[in-house]
């Protein structure tokens, strides 16, 4: 399973990154605004940073200037992937951006159908946002079982990136059905690494080797 962070943070990107945890970075226009500063610095920071994809998104909705946009954003870095909306239009500028060499995330996925379609397209990611749909009271993670069951029954090269994770569960239950990549917020991924028998285990390894110490004062390690 793929990580890709789900953040526009410099920092926290880089962070996670020397832990080598970080396959790839999504970002969307929420994200960046969020950090303030200049959006273009902050993304070509982000792709020069990162050895994995990076999604970009475009914030036109019509065609050619999301063409425009995606060849734009496609300059930061070979590593770019430029993220088109589940629209007419953007299904229509994944296969140019596609049949360019400049590979795209389909994003705002919430159907099977939809999923498909994207797939069809060329897509080299579909985003599926999982949390949203179980914020209105549908079940996220069965559209990525049931998107994942009709991708395997043809030659789609189109990989499953779940998005709008909003707790480990969503990242185990991703990583049962074998999607391909998971993206998170960084908080996620601070939950996954912490368990409280790990901290109490170390405090206590490390309370009985001063324990240790005391009685032998030269040992070292
Ligand atoms: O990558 C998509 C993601 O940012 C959406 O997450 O939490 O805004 O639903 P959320």
């Amino acid at each position: 399973m793929k990580i890709f962070l789900d953040t526009a943070n410099v920092e926290t990107i880089r962070m996670y990154n020397e832990m080598g945890l970080v396959d790839g970075i999504t970002t969307n226009p929420s994200l960046l605004s969020k950090e303030g500063g200049d959006p273009q610095k902050v993304m070509e920071t982000i792709v020069d940073m990162i050895k994995g994809d990076v999604s970009l998104e475009v914030v036109s909705t019509e065609y050619e200037g999301m063409l425009e946009e995606g060849r734009r954003l496609r300059k930061f870095g070979d590593n770019v992937v430029v993220k088109c909306p589940m629209t007419p239009d953007g299904l229509r500028a994944c296969k140019t951006l596609t049949a360019e060499g400049i590979p795209v995330n389909v994003t705002l996925v919430f159907s099977s159908n939809q999923a498909i379609l994207a797939a069809k397209s060329g897509a080299k990611y579909l985003s599926p946002f999982i949390g949203r749909l179980d914020d209105i009271g549908q079940d996220g993670i069965s559209l990525v079982k049931e998107i994942h069951d009709i991708l395997r029954n043809y030659d789609f090269k189109t990989q499953i990136l779940v998005a709008s994770i909003r707790h480990p569960i969503h990242v185990v239950q991703a990583g049962k059905i074998g999607a391909d990549v998971v993206t998170m917020p960084p908080a996620i991924l601070g939950k996954m690494l912490k368990h409280k028998l790990t901290d109490i285990g170390l405090k206590n390894f490390l309370a009985d080797w001063e324990k240790l110490k005391k009685e032998n004062p030269r040992i070292r390690i």
